[in-house]
């Protein structure tokens, strides 16, 4: 039987739709089990400054369509400091929390991870994050939403591209990681997707532009992963304007468009299985792990393994991209 007898919630790091979703499962499942569930705000910031209230259930009603975080969310730096944490601790102790669900990207279970080992405190995590950049899951909540955005983004520049005859460079979000590229350029039909999986490896504009990119077309799109790696669209369309002068090019970059709007079936269903697991989590004894959802199952991922363990890029969809974009 587990010790968790009153557990927290919050949301820390960059929004991801799906968030909303999974703290409703979290907190009907916790309240089905028994448990008392806190809504923190503003992450990691509203622990330490004491931003709590308890939840009952119809604090999370009406949310599961809703994109962004009704808890808020901040990168709050205060949280790296062992000051920081000991505060966040005091705070969690004074309400008598004894368990807490972090919902966000690798940077906040990081913040997740450092603060369980230090206090020995029992933390599930869920992987919420439009990036997939977490290890364990077959995907994250929000990229799948995201995913959906860009793919409308592209369609409607694609009009534009074809009437003029023109390269565009659109932008897409991914920090270092370059799910949202690749898989955007597959689904959106698009020449080529830059990603700093491969950018540190060779030069894929030259290879682009070598393997007869405009033989075959008149208008090209490539999607390209934001990140110093990859050059980023502007970088990119500088370099064409420079050496290959003959090319009419535009830059799109989506930006925080691609982090808002109602979450997908696929992220409110990954949510709320994520955010009930969670809940069984505690239940098993189980803490300081991420839950993740692989072929279909959940799966209890350690925090030392979810977070900055390269998450490799598919090969295959590299390849498709390259058979279909002829
Ligand atoms: O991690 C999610 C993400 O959207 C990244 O893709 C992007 O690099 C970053 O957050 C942007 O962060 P901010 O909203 O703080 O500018």
């Amino acid at each position: 039987m587990s010790n968790v007898k009153s557990i927290g919630i919050l949301t820390s790091g960059g929004d991801a739709p799906g968030m909303n979703a999974a703290i409703r499962a979290v907190t009907r499942a916790g309240i089905c089990a028994g448990l008392r569930v806190h809504g923190i705000y503003r992450g990691y910031r509203g622990l330490i400054f004491d931003e709590i209230e308890e939840f009952s259930t119809q604090n999370v009603s009406n949310i599961i369509q809703r994109g962004g975080t009704i808890l808020k969310t901040a990168r709050c730096k205060e949280f790296t400091t062992p000051e920081g944490r000991q505060c966040a601790y005091d705070v969690l102790r004074r309400h008598e929390i004894d368990g807490l669900v972090v919902i966000g990207g690798d940077g906040s279970l990081t913040g997740a991870r450092i603060f369980a080992n230090e206090f020995q405190f029992p933390i599930v995590g869920l992987p919420g994050t439009i990036d997939n950049d977490l290890y364990g899951t077959d995907t994250t909540i929000g990229y799948d939403t995201a995913l959906n955005t860009i793919m409308e983004c592209v369609d409607k520049i694609r009009d534009t591209a074809t009437s003029h005859e023109r390269l565009f460079f659109i932008e897409v979000m991914g920090r270092e990681a370059g799910y949202l590229a690749l898989n955007g350029a597959i689904a959106a039909g698009a020449e080529a997707a830059i990603i700093p999986e491969i950018s540190t490896k060779q030069d894929q504009l030259a290879e682009l532009i070598q393997n007869g990119f405009r033989k075959s077309k008149n208008s090209s799109i490539v999607l390209v992963a934001e990140s110093p790696a990859t050059g980023g669209a502007m970088g990119l369309a500088q370099r064409v304007k420079d050496e290959f002068p003959g090319y009419d090019v535009r830059v799109s970059i989506l930006g925080h468009l691609q982090r808002g709007g109602s979450p997908t079936a696929h992220d409110r269903i990954l949510a709320s299985r994520m955010g009930a697991a969670a809940i069984d989590a505690f239940l098993d004894d189980q803490r300081n792990v991420m839950i993740g959802i692989k072929n279909d199952e959940i799966v209890y991922v350690p925090f030392t393994k979810a977070i900055k363990n390269e998450k490799p890029i598919n090969q295959e969809l590299m390849n498709t991209l390259r058979r279909l974009s002829i």
